[in-house]
């Protein structure tokens, strides 16, 4: 439908023949899902489905009991012990006595009487411990069951005519009981259909994935909840060859997806083993199974570059109408809404609803009605402007996003998507823009995350949106809502269908929201340290990708980021909550590592704490309005950060490693930065030496590090960022010593910064 202007943009702009676009070039695509990779199961069907991009759908195995196991030479130690001449009668056999043992209760064997008795038994190949017994047969009289030891012989069962062509389990309890052989002994003639026995490792189910070629893993996601209490344990394995298995565990119970760190290795074959309770007709599943290496779905990290912009210039806030006082911004006094946050934020983001400027999306907004007193075309009382302006007086610069999703507007109620999209960027800009309108705004989103519609309808509605604000206001910055750009199948929220080649003309940002969880081994999620190699903080990693070959110049914005906590006298009930001194903490750290990243804002969420109790609604700077908007750890922490290095730049990585992150911030932003010959010595220019261990904000262990200084060091202070009180988030430090040019300190998951005086005198031990 809208091939044509794609073809007129390919034959007018000779760049957009040279770069190439890619939907996919966020994705590291995951080993499961390469050519030729196979997957085998011990039983049951569609095995298929634990590779085919859906964790919903699912592999489910047979049951191994009553009888299924019998023909498993992997489950059931008697299969053709009869053919391996382990078998003996007194009586005589009708039909080969193979039968007994050959995994098929069809197939079988008449033991008649050979003087009082009729006697049948097989050994084991070697003596163990067996856990059930399975006979079926027919018995004309009373007929007994035995287990065979090196020494004696027990009775399990006696057996008569009403167990007839049944299969018959015994379970046996003592778990010492080293059985040698089976035994069954009858006074007058019987017939086996079937014997067979589960040694010591029980019953167990396989599923195993064949890569086709070896591999180097170093990260497994496995979706793979086994059934409720349906096996007693699960093993992760992997191996090169399908012979020598390496081995992790897993909790077999973990409903969602679990994803695993191993030991980086090459391996071919990913398999997962269940212990399969032993309850009849029980069975385990697998959903899904992809692998990667060290870095996992995420790639690898991002190359540094220093930074364009300051620690102050990089920070905001989100914010809303009011700032949850319920009543216009202009209304507001001093250390109130835009005017408290502002002491940290130098830009805010409002969830400006559509739904609140029309009732209708194909409507117009009425905007200078509403500059007039009169409300906008949906909110009679409504006036942005005056909202904006208290915003724009606390030296905020305003990023609207225009929030609408499938539940506010549903896609049925756009008569023309495109155009009607087009027509209210165009009268946002007139209104709003510093070419043609007010000013207030400074940056529109062209969604928050309307993860609800389909791929074709947001794509269209950003083209018609993004090209009606181009074509009234260039220097509106024109931002996409955001994606993730690392899974092409989770189709709901995927980047590649919706940002497009077409719009690259006309938006200017690639936007983000990164939180830091992981799922724990139970598959339950939990807020974690930004550095975390499984953190989905490392969703910019997949999207810068996507910006590098798609939208190279165009930088990346973290319009949302955040940790929930308790504290100021809110509670935080969710697994995703961390403490009030790990927010704080984890805010200095994912700051750094942000700018480390080059991502140009990082706009935090939320401002404030809301009144609900889900994951997000503890996320503030401050308590909620309830509890006066008090100031977190995370706030003081931020006014202490900026303070010291607000007017800093992110300079260069020194080290980052588990033995600490440690960062060099300038005064001097890119362009200024003089590279060269550093002969392990920190650059020139450094102002700041920022370091800490890359751990979760609880432990403690600490680290002492040493770093050659630039020669003109005059002196040397620093600061250690606690979290610890609100009061009192910083400590001066003194544990650092300086020799020579070497400066050595102690690190620990509190951020500390060293602050660097260039001077012409010889050095101070600081
Ligand atoms: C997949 O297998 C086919 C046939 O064995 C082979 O020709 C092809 O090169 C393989 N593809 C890859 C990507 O290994
Ligand atoms: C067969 O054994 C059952 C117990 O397993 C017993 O209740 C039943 O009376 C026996 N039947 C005969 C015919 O001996
Ligand atoms: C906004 O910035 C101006 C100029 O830097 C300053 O004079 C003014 O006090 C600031 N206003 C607020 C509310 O911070
Ligand atoms: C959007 O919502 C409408 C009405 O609730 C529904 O009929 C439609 O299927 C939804 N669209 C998508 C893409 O889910
Ligand atoms: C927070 O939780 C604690 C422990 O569960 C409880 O004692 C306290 O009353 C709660 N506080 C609030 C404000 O809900
Ligand atoms: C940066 O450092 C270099 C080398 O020490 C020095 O020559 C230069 O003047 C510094 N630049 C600024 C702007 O301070
Ligand atoms: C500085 O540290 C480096 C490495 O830690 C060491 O090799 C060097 O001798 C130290 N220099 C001084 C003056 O202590």
């Amino acid at each position: 439908m809208n091939f044509i202007p794609v073809l007129f943009i390919l034959v007018t702009t000779p760049v957009a023949l040279v770069s190439s676009w890619d939907p996919d070039a966020g994705i590291v695509l995951s080993y499961t899902k390469r050519d030729n990779v196979t997957v085998q199961a011990t039983s049951g069907g569609d095995v298929g489905r634990v590779i085919d991009g859906n964790d919903n759908t699912n592999w489910v195995s047979g049951s191994c009991l009553p009888s299924y196991y019998l023909h498993r030479s992997d489950v059931n130690i008697l299969l053709n012990a009869c053919e391996s001449g382990r078998c003996t009668t007194n009586g005589n056999v009708v039909n080969t006595v193979n039968h007994a043992t050959d995994g098929d209760p069809y197939t079988t064997v008449s033991v008649s009487a050979a003087s009082t008795t009729a006697t049948f038994s097989v050994m084991l190949e070697t003596s163990s411990n067996v856990k059930v017994i399975s006979l079926s047969g027919k018995y004309n009289s009373e007929t007994k069951l035995f287990v065979l030891t090196s020494n004696s012989r027990q009775q399990i069962k006696t057996l008569n005519t009403s167990n007839n062509y049944q299969n018959i389990n015994s379970f046996i309890k003592d778990d010492q009981l080293q059985v040698t052989g089976v035994e069954i002994e009858s006074s007058s003639e019987f017939l086996i259909k079937e014997l067979g026995a589960i040694g010591p490792d029980g019953c167990s189910e396989e599923v195993k994935v064949d890569l086709g070629e070896a591999r180097s893993v170093g990260t497994v996601r496995t979706r793979h909840w086994a059934g409720t209490n349906s096996a007693s344990a699960l093993a992760l394995m992997l191996s090169a060859d399908g012979h020598t298995w390496t081995q992790t565990s897993l909790e077999p119970n973990a409903l969602h997806a679990v994803t695993t760190t191993v030991k980086l290795q090459i391996a071919r074959y990913i398999k997962l083993r269940y212990s399969v309770n032993m309850k009849n007709y029980n069975k385990v599943y697998c959903y899904e199974i992809d692998a990667w290496d060290a870095n996992g779905i995420w790639g690898p990290s991002i190359a540094p570059k220093p930074a364009k912009h300051s620690f102050r210039d990089m920070l905001g806030v989100n914010g809303i109408w009011g700032w949850g006082n319920q009543k216009y911004s202009y209304m507001l006094g001093p250390g109130e809404g835009p005017f408290l946050y502002n002491a940290i934020a130098s830009h805010a983001r409002n969830y400006h609803n559509l739904n609140w400027d029309v009732t209708d999306p194909d409507l117009d907004p009425e905007y200078m009605e509403m500059a007039a007193g009169r409300g906008t075309q949906a909110m009679g009382w409504l006036n942005w402007d005056r909202e904006y302006q208290a915003w724009r007086n606390a030296n905020m610069t305003i990023d609207a996003s225009i929030q609408f999703t499938n539940k506010t507007m549903p896609d049925y109620v756009w008569d023309t998507p495109e155009q009607s999209a087009r027509h209210y960027g165009q009268e946002f800009a007139n209104h709003f823009g510093s070419e043609k309108g007010n000013g207030l705004i400074s940056a529109i989103e062209v969604g928050n995350e309307p993860w609800d519609y389909d791929a074709p309808f947001y794509a269209a509605v950003l083209r018609g949106m993004s090209a009606g604000v181009k074509s009234v206001d260039t220097s509106m910055i024109v931002v996409p809502a955001t994606f993730q750009a690392e899974n092409k199948d989770d189709v709901h929220t995927y980047i590649g269908t919706r940002v497009l080649e077409d719009v690259a003309t006309n938006i200017d940002v690639i936007n983000c929201h990164t939180y830091s969880f992981i799922n724990d081994n139970n598959g339950v999620r939990r807020g974690t340290y930004p550095e975390n190699k499984l953190s989905s903080f490392n969703n910019i990693r997949p999207l810068s990708r996507w910006r590098d070959v798609n939208t190279p110049n165009k930088p990346l914005w973290v319009t949302e980021w955040g940790w929930d906590s308790h504290g100021v006298g809110e509670n935080c009930s969710g697994t995703e909550c961390v403490s009030e001194r790990a927010q704080a903490i984890y805010a200095v750290r994912g700051l750094m590592l942000l700018a480390r990243s080059n991502i140009e804002r990082a706009t935090w969420y939320f401002y404030a704490n809301t009144d609900c109790e889900t994951l997000f609604c503890r996320s503030g700077l401050t308590s909620s309005h309830r509890a006066d908007f008090k100031k977190k750890t995370v706030f003081t922490m931020f006014e202490a950060l900026l303070s010291t290095i607000g007017e800093s730049y992110f300079q260069s990585v020194w080290q980052e490693s588990a033995d600490g992150y440690i960062y060099t911030l300038s005064r001097l932003s890119q362009n200024h930065t003089v590279s060269g010959d550093l002969s392990g010595h920190v650059p020139p220019n450094t102002s700041h030496i920022i370091a800490w261990l890359p751990i979760d904000a609880d432990d403690t262990s600490f680290k002492q590090v040493t770093i050659p200084l630039p020669h003109d060091i005059h002196s040397t202070s620093g600061i250690r960022f606690t979290g610890f009180s609100s009061i009192q988030p910083i400590v001066p430090i003194s544990d650092f010593s300086q020799c020579g040019q070497n400066l050595t300190f102690v690190i620990s998951t509190e951020p500390c910064l060293i602050t660097l005086q260039h001077g012409t005198s010889a050095p101070i031990v600081g």
